[in-house]
């Protein structure tokens, strides 16, 4: 695979998977432009993509907020002309049982996981669209926004929100030459799962045939499998990276 003049766009890419996407897609000579919620991690992560010898852009932003979007994209175009590729990781989760939740847990949690997603999509596709390049969309899913998961209602429908925005997308794009598809990521060995407490981190992994919780490095495969030509027919898809936890 490589990427080789090609741009890439990966949200929250300061740390864990949407990191390893940046430095693989990097690895294979593609140009990066990268965000995440704070500045050391953005510039830091652009300091190792820059380090491989590849071009990156940074910016330290909130996936969710309109504005900085519209400002990110500006700048995008202004630096590399075009972006081919747009992987839409930035995700949070905001967990409580349901009876508990909060109105503030249950709208951040959508903010930056659906529509953050939303926000990027709609301003890199019409892009895309303009280019005459097609182009390829990925969306970072759940293995909770299809099986659901106590204590992360929110997380879990804002993942099927994205998995459903994603088939629609596909419907819409897929003349123009622009593919869309999810990875539904099972449990990632990553900041976010550390948050964890031990006892569901242990029930978890017992239900996981492969016996272990998997790797950035391996979710960052399956999405630049989906971004490469050998995927140029696969529209729409969920593409789970779970260790067979759902079969
Ligand atoms: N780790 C897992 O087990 C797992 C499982 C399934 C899905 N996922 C999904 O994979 C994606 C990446 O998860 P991770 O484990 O690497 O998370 P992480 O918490 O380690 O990293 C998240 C990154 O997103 C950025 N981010 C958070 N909020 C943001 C915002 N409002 N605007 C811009 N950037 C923001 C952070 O700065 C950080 O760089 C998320 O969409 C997550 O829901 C993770």
């Amino acid at each position: 695979m490589t990427f080789q003049d090609k741009t890439v766009v990966v949200t929250g890419a300061g740390r864990g998977i949407g990191k390893a996407i940046a430095l693989a897609f990097a690895r294979q000579g593609a140009n990066l432009a990268i965000n995440a919620l704070h500045q050391e991690t953005a510039s830091a992560a652009a300091g190792e993509i820059q380090a491989i010898g590849a071009q990156a852009q940074w910016a330290a932003l909130d996936v969710s907020d309109e504005q900085a979007v519209t400002q990110f994209a500006d700048q995008v175009f202004e630096k590399f002309g075009a972006v081919h590729i747009l992987v839409n990781n930035a995700g949070i989760t905001r967990d409580n049982l349901f009876l508990r939740m909060k109105t503030e847990q249950w709208d951040e949690a959508l903010a930056v996981n659906l529509r953050g997603a939303f926000l990027f999509t709609r301003i890199f596709a019409r892009r895309m669209i303009r280019q005459k390049t097609g182009g390829r969309i990925i969306n970072m899913a759940s293995v909770a926004g299809e099986a659901g998961n106590p204590g992360q209602a929110n997380y879990s429908a804002a993942k099927a929100g994205v998995i459903a925005m994603t088939k629609s997308c596909a419907r819409e794009f897929g003349h123009y030459g622009i593919t869309v598809n999810a990875v539904a990521p099972g449990l990632i060995e990553t900041d976010m799962i550390r948050s964890m407490e031990q006892a569901a981190v242990d029930y978890v992994r017992k239900k996981i045939p492969a016996g272990r919780f998997g790797t950035p490095e391996e979710v960052a495969d399956a999405v630049l499998f989906l971004a490469s030509d050998s995927a140029s027919y696969i529209n729409g898809a969920v593409l789970r990276v779970n260790g067979g936890l759902l079969v």
